[in-house]
């Protein structure tokens, strides 16, 4: 009998622990790791896809581990330097609410100066090769759409337009142009939306609308000195690209929860938007980043029958790291006053 209520205590008492863990409660222990790492910050926040984009990093040999690692609500925070100056990884995984929670909690738990992202994408810009690094001064979120009744057209308003509404400035995607047949279709238009923001230093509950969001200015202009930078161009003795990589400075890029194989739609956003990467988590922080993405596939635009990314992927990934360690590089000997400005 007594043995019964001892486990039944028991019972609870894990039960509550859980609980306070589900409630998202810091318990001592981490809190404590945190506030001593706090203590040698502010650090660069680098928020990463996925271990395949992660893994070229924690071999390189500019990332000097310092062994802390703090988990928390799931993920993982890895310390370490990059030339001296002290980083956070943390894996989002997948998509634009997994990139946007990674990254507030980055921001809510440590001294974060600023935030980089890196990772490989799509292109839709005909200029650019795969393996090349993009570094893009504007991101959207692509996919807030209001999708337009059948026989409504660009004359008519949409459901809930106006001031703080709904919008027809940014432009719509037809699908009746991409039929193989006729114009008409019944999927008729989807109008583009901007993104509601609640800016940190706003009043809450008050929303403003950003649809191109600008990354720091001053990472930007910095990054441009990475133009002449060297990348891989060969995965083996006889597999290489047929172009030899670059790092470019590109004017957009675009992220939606949508794996981009589509040649018809990776034109439509370079022809209507300029967008160049086009991928899945950047537009999910809605905070100002910088963010370096190096090309692994054209979104299905390519010549090969089967998607280029399979064959390039792991250069790809490699290059971005390569681009993203020197960008720290700079960083490190930069004037902190100016990165300070924004943070
Ligand atoms: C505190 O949380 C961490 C991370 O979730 C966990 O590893 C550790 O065991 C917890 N410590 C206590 C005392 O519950
Ligand atoms: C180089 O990589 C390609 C693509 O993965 C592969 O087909 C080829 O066998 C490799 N060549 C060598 C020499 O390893």
């Amino acid at each position: 009998m007594l043995t019964k209520i001892f486990f039944f205590l028991l019972f609870v008492l894990v039960f509550v622990s859980l609980q306070d863990l589900a409630n998202g409660a810091i318990n001592g222990s981490t809190k404590k790791m945190i506030e001593k790492a706090n203590k040698n910050g502010p650090y660069l926040g680098l928020v990463i896809p996925n271990m395949f984009e992660m893994n070229p990093l924690l071999s390189n040999p500019n990332y000097k581990s310092t062994k802390l690692v703090i988990d928390y609500a799931g993920r993982r925070f890895r310390f370490g330097k990059i030339y001296k100056k002290p980083v956070i990884l943390v894996m989002s995984g997948m998509g634009m609410v997994n990139a946007a929670v990674a990254t507030e909690l980055l921001l809510t738990l440590f001294e974060i100066e600023g935030v980089l992202h890196y990772g490989i994408a799509g292109n839709a810009n005909p200029n650019l090769n795969i393996g090349d690094v993009t570094i893009a001064e504007y991101w959207s979120h692509s996919a807030m759409w209001n999708w337009q009744r059948h026989g409504d057209g660009p004359e008519n308003p949409l459901p809930f337009e106006g001031e703080n509404g709904f919008t027809r400035e940014i432009g719509y995607l037809k699908f009746g142009t991409y039929s193989t047949k006729g114009e008409d279709n019944l999927l008729n238009n989807v109008w583009y939306q901007k993104e509601e923001v609640y800016p940190v230093d706003g009043t809450p509950e008050q929303t403003q609308q950003a649809f191109w969001i600008p990354v720091d200015s001053n990472y930007f202009s910095l990054s441009k000195s990475l133009e002449k930078l060297d990348l891989e161009d060969c995965i083996n003795a006889t597999t290489c690209l047929t172009n030899k990589p670059k790092v470019t400075t590109v004017h957009r890029g675009t992220s939606a929860n949508i794996y981009l194989d589509n040649a018809a739609y990776r034109n439509f956003l370079y022809n209507k938007f300029n967008i160049s990467p086009v991928e899945m988590e950047s537009a999910g922080w809605l905070s100002f980043v910088i963010n370096k993405k190096a090309l692994s596939d054209l979104a299905g635009g390519g010549t090969a029958t089967s998607n280029e990314a399979d064959t390039f992927s792991g250069l790809s990934a490699q290059n971005s790291v390569i681009v993203m360690v020197e960008f720290v590089k700079l960083l490190a000997g930069y004037n902190r006053k100016l990165l300070s400005s924004f943070w």
